[in-house]
């Protein structure tokens, strides 16, 4: 049997169970030009939260339709001429034990590495924190850069990113133990625990010589804090919302931003991944090296079982993760 995650109804506030509906089915054929695939780790991400509230860079989910969301697995039958029997290939097929999908909507991976490394860090995480740190942000040696959701996927890789390019590097992350663990372990300069309050204060302590470069995983308190403390001609990369995600209502905007930019003469920039997908090989290749040669620790927070995929999403939005929350099935 195939099992399967529904999405089953729009969440008034936060996400919780009954957002989700289990459901059994059989499993699938492949169609010509389709293979077939059987899901190995499910990728669980703020954005699938954010995809239930409307329109972003892709469709709003439809209540009654899989859960969507990416994922990594291997072909079991193709009727493809481009996949075969064992192959490899990630795509966003959703919540489920298996699925038949059209090939040209599959990403074949060659790089040899464990599933755990294939579902975030040398995939869409590691990517996102690269391409938006690097060709967004652009940082200097000796820059000052600020990373939100720092000890979440794209956060932790952004942060060593950055360490790797010189920098002086100060994460915000949700309570004291996760803010010890990224300058003990990951080698941040600094933390900041953005739930103690006062977080413009704590930030303005750690940064006596402003931000050249924040890199934005969650909008919120923490921009209005960084925008700030920005330095003349920084660079804020506009990479999620996450603080906005998963409530009913998100605030309004920081008043202030206009006013800052000009005179600041700010860049914010926001940037979906795949923009930068014709570069994809190249930044794959670098990452899987750092990871390789241990100059970047890849950290990944798994669960198992696809029955606690609801459970592990709801914790994701309650900071229950360090690094890469993912499924094994
Ligand atoms: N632009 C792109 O192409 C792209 C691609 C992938 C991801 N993203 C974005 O990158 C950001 C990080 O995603 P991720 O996959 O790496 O997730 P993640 O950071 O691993 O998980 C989300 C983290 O957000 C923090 N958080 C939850 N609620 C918050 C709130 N109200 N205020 C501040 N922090 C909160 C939690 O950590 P704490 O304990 O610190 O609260 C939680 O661990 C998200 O905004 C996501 O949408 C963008």
């Amino acid at each position: 049997m195939n099992r399967q995650w529904l999405y089953a109804k729009q969440p008034q506030g936060k996400i919780a169970p009954d957002t989700f509906q289990w459901t059994e089915t059989a499993i699938p054929a492949p169609r010509e030009g389709e293979a077939l695939v059987r899901t190995r780790m499910l990728s669980l991400d703020p954005a699938n939260r954010a995809w239930m509230m409307g329109k972003t860079y892709r469709d709003a989910l439809e209540p009654g339709q899989v859960m969507s969301g990416f994922a990594i697995g291997e072909v079991v039958e193709s009727k493809s001429g481009g996949l075969k029997a064992g192959d490899i290939v990630e795509g966003d097929w959703g919540w489920q034990d298996y699925a038949a999908m059209p090939a040209r909507r599959l990403t074949k991976r060659t790089i040899k590495a464990p599933f755990e490394l294939l579902i975030g860090p040398l995939s869409i995480t590691g990517l996102t924190a690269y391409f938006g740190l690097l060709n967004i942000g652009q940082p200097k040696p000796g820059d000052t850069v600020l990373v939100s959701a720092a000890a979440g996927a794209v956060g932790t890789m952004a942060g060593q990113i950055a360490k790797l390019a010189g920098c002086r590097v100060i994460g915000t992350a949700g309570g004291q133990d996760k803010c010890d663990w990224l300058v003990r372990d990951l080698g941040f300069d600094a933390a900041v625990d953005y739930k103690a309050g006062g977080v413009y204060r704590a930030l303005k302590a750690v940064c006596p010589n402003g931000i050249d470069v924040y890199f934005d995983n969650t909008g919120g308190p923490v921009l209005d804090a960084a925008l700030s403390l920005m330095n003349l001609r920084g660079r804020i990369v506009c990479c999620g919302n996450v603080s906005q995600y998963d409530v009913e209502k998100p605030a309004p905007g920081p008043v202030a931003v206009p006013g800052l930019v000009v005179t600041k003469r700010l860049r914010l920039e926001g940037f979906v991944v795949m923009d930068f997908f014709d570069q994809r090989a190249e930044a794959e290749a670098k990452l899987a090296r750092w990871v390789e040669e241990g100059k970047i620790k890849a950290i990944v927070d798994i669960v198992d079982g696809l029955d606690k995929a609801p459970q592990a999403l709801i914790g994701l939005f309650e900071g229950r993760n360090k690094g890469k929350m993912a499924i094994r099935i």
